[in-house]
């Protein structure tokens, strides 16, 4: 397991972050998450096909490539998307999920108590994605987080590709809950979205009190081809989960969910290949794919 903590500068709980200090408006924010979140999905289409490709193709999708590795630069690259995610995390998006998350395990009776004079064991929680540390301060008594992202803001967040992340190979170091929030979105490439939904259940206990809380925009099941909410909760209780809580509403910004663990399930063959669900010229292609490997 790499406990490999990088230093780096601690920052505000504001949005300044290590993208500045400009304050930009929600309006800028919002388009700047999602043309990120765009050149994501095109780029990891292009290295699919670069995987595939020789001669002149591979140096014509090459160099489709470097535009959009220039794009994703000229936008301020992960500094500015995490920036403007932190501003959407005050209240554009209805505010930090972690809420949602913590009022639910109230809900479910999940926060430990001690027995008699002894100290109850706290629940331990990965959260991937972590913009800030301090989600889940609040909950320190009884939560010990470990935070983690791909590009960490600050030094107790472990900088991490989740989908690079062994596999624990104990319960001692697996998890109680795992977090994924507004992460599986960021994922540009839907067979590695379907690949971290499986390596989420792969860090969790092998009991059913152990949780996964996700959170996605709501676009992604509500307007998308290739997902529904119907086929979202199918896909995600095959790998082995069964839905415990659901958020969203109408014509809101997101939509969260919390997961029980069950045994590994058998993916059917459905889940493995993009089927036109619903057709529509201003939907999106938002999907997720999952094959029988993990
Ligand atoms: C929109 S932010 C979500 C922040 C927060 N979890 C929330 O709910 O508001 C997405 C974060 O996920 C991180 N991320 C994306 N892919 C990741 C991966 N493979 N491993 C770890 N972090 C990842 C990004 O770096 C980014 O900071």
């Amino acid at each position: 397991m790499p406990a490999k903590r990088p230093r780096k500068r601690p920052i505000s709980s504001s949005a300044s972050a290590k993208s500045g200090s400009a304050t930009i408006s929600h309006k800028v924010a919002q388009a700047t998450i999602s043309s990120y979140h765009t050149l994501l999905k095109q780029r990891s289409a292009l290295n699919r096909q670069l995987s595939k490709a020789s001669g002149s193709a591979e140096n014509d999708i090459q160099a489709r490539l470097d535009k959009i590795n220039g794009q994703l630069e000229s936008l301020g690259g992960i500094e500015a998307y995490q920036h403007a995610s932190v501003l959407g995390q005050s209240s554009q998006r209805g505010g930090d999920t972690s809420r949602v998350l913590i009022n639910w395990l109230s809900e479910l009776g999940s926060k430990p108590s001690g027995s008699g004079t002894s100290k109850p064991t706290k629940l331990k929680m990965l959260e991937i994605g972590a913009l800030t540390p301090d989600n889940y301060d609040s909950c320190s008594s009884w939560i010990e987080n470990s935070p983690m992202d791909l590009n960490s803001r600050h030094p107790d967040i472990l900088e991490q590709d989740f989908l690079q992340r062994p596999v624990p190979e104990t319960e001692e170091e697996r998890f109680d809950i795992v977090s994924c929030s507004l992460v599986l979105n960021f994922v540009g490439d839907p067979t590695d979205r379907g690949r971290m939904l499986k390596l989420c259940h792969a860090q969790l206990r092998s009991r059913p009190s152990s949780l996964l809380f996700i959170t996605l925009p709501l676009p992604c099941v509500a307007n998308s081809r290739y997902m529904t909410h119907d086929h979202f909760k199918r896909l995600v209780e095959s790998i082995g989960f069964t839905l415990v809580k659901e958020q969203w509403r109408e014509g809101g910004k997101v939509a969260c969910w919390l997961w029980r663990r069950r045994e590994e399930g058998s993916v059917p063959a459905e889940f493995g290949s993009k089927k036109l669900l619903n057709d529509g010229k201003k939907r999106n292609n938002f999907t997720i794919l999952v094959g029988e490997s993990r």
